[in-house]
């Protein structure tokens, strides 16, 4: 039995995170966000009613789940004000108790925007396609320890301080960069809202984290983005700028990693990457049109049109080797119905030989020709089916192979957008 999970994304993001977490959530005591910020945009639907997560972790829909934003998140006071509010009016989040947010998390200033937004309109055609929240800059600023940490925040005096270090230097590259100069006065009045409105959700996220477990309390660790746009294991240069893979998870929000029981990797039944970069397996033709229609593939934070393609099991196979996968929830699968033969990348052409990883240069990866296998489809609506049985059988054959090929077993099956649309295979915390 499984007492801390971490739940992450194996593709490029909007794997379906916020709606596989929401689902678990009533099997555990907290929920934890360890990196990442409001680039994050994590849907969950319950009935007619769509809730987009950007801060707040997805448990938030649940009143007895403590919610926990971890030291490895960057940010952004205002996206979380907004957020706490749409929450509230929604009749969620009654108990502000139940809302945590680690004192060493840093904070998106809005300097941090404006760099980022005029870093990318410089790139021009080189842009990353970063989502222009600040969370580069951010995180650059994190490492170069002139970062502003939320419980440096809610001191005042500290952090009138903290500014009069930073600002004159970010200025100065504010207006290399062609910007506006960012005003003292500015930020310290923005400073009084934000300490009105959050200082008492500050708390040691740590702290609460090893006494919950300690207690044999259950926690799910939730990550954001996915494995791909991992800076480390992921498409570099085209990756955001935090570790997105399972071991942050212990990093991102003070626990060491011999407490981690489970890692559920987070799958679509084919792929999409919002943003600039390498992706050997999308498809420009009907296919893609049809998934990213079908799919409703808009990003969740910036309305972009996701880029669509084929599933590409070489992607898995390295989301479960460098996030040590012990489970595979895929989902999106009823986006996949009608479209016959249903295509699997199984590993890439590359100079002339085949391989079955994903290279680590960007220009290799490029050269990569996917190569395929091909299944049959299935015509049958698949939404309303609850049991894996009862699945058509070119559709079981289906997510077969690629249990199959990935070697990990599947824990969950998504076959809609609705919080109950879904099969159950084994569940991680039973
Ligand atoms: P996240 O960032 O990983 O949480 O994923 P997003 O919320 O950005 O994107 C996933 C999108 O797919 C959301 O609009 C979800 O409502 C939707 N979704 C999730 N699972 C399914 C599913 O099984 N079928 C369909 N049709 N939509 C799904
Ligand atoms: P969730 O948690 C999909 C992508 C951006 C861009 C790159 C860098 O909803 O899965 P950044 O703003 O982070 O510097 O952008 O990363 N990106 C995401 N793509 N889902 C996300 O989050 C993403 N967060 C960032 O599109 O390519
Ligand atoms: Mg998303």
């Amino acid at each position: 039995m499984a007492n801390n999970v971490v739940v992450v994304g194996a593709q490029w993001g909007d794997e379906g995170k916020g709606r596989i977490i929401d689902l678990l959530t009533p099997s555990v005591d907290a929920v934890v966000r360890y990196q990442g910020g409001a680039n994050a945009g994590h849907t969950v639907v319950i009935g007619d009613a769509k809730t987009i997560l950007h801060l707040v972790p997805s448990g938030v829909l649940h009143a007895d789940c403590l919610c926990i934003i971890g030291n490895g998140v960057v940010l952004d006071a205002d996206v979380l004000i907004d957020e706490i509010e749409g929450l509230h009016s929604q009749g969620y989040l009654k108990n502000p108790k139940m809302l945590a947010i680690s004192k060493s998390a840093h904070l998106v200033m809005p300097y941090h925007r404006q760099i980022d937004q005029l870093r990318e309109t410089k790139l021009g055609s080189a842009r990353i396609g970063t989502t222009g929240r600040g969370i580069g800059p951010t995180y650059e600023d994190k490492a170069a320890r002139r970062g502003i940490r939320f419980g440096e925040m809610i001191d005042p005096e500290i952090f009138k301080k903290r500014l009069e270090q930073i600002l004159p230097e970010k200025n100065k590259l504010i207006e290399i960069l062609g910007g506006h100069p960012v005003d003292m006065s500015t930020l310290l009045t923005e400073g009084e809202g934000w300490r009105k409105r959050l200082a008492h959700h500050a708390a040691d996220a740590s702290l609460i984290l090893n006494r919950y477990i300690k207690d044999g309390k259950k926690i799910l660790f939730e990550g954001a983005q996915g494995t791909l746009l991992d800076i480390d294991h992921g498409t570099y240069p085209y990756v955001t700028s935090s570790n997105t893979v399972a071991g942050e998870a212990c990093c991102g929000s003070g626990v060491g990693p011999t407490v981690i029981d489970d890692v559920l990797g987070v799958v679509k039944a084919y792929t999409t990457r919002v943003g600039e970069g390498p992706f050997p397996t999308e498809d420009d033709g009907k296919v893609g049109e049809t998934l990213q229609t079908r799919g409703k593939e808009f990003g969740a934070t910036t309305g972009r049109k996701r880029r669509c393609g084929w599933f590409d099991a070489t992607i898995l196979k390295h989301a479960a080797r460098v996030n040590g996968l012990t489970m595979v929830a895929i989902t999106k699968l009823d986006v996949l119905t009608t479209i016959d033969p249903v295509r699997i990348c199984t590993g890439y052409k590359l100079d002339g030989a085949t391989i079955d990883y994903i290279p680590s240069s960007d220009e290799e990866l490029r050269r990569c020709e996917p190569v395929y296998e091909d299944m049959k489809g299935w015509k049958e609506d698949i939404s309303g089916v609850r049991k894996f049985e009862n699945l058509p059988k070119a559709t079981q054959a289906y997510i077969n192979r690629l249990q199959e090929i990935a070697g990990i077993p599947i824990s969950i099956i998504s076959v809609g957008y609705e919080r109950s649309s879904h099969i159950m295979m084994r569940d991680p915390f039973a």
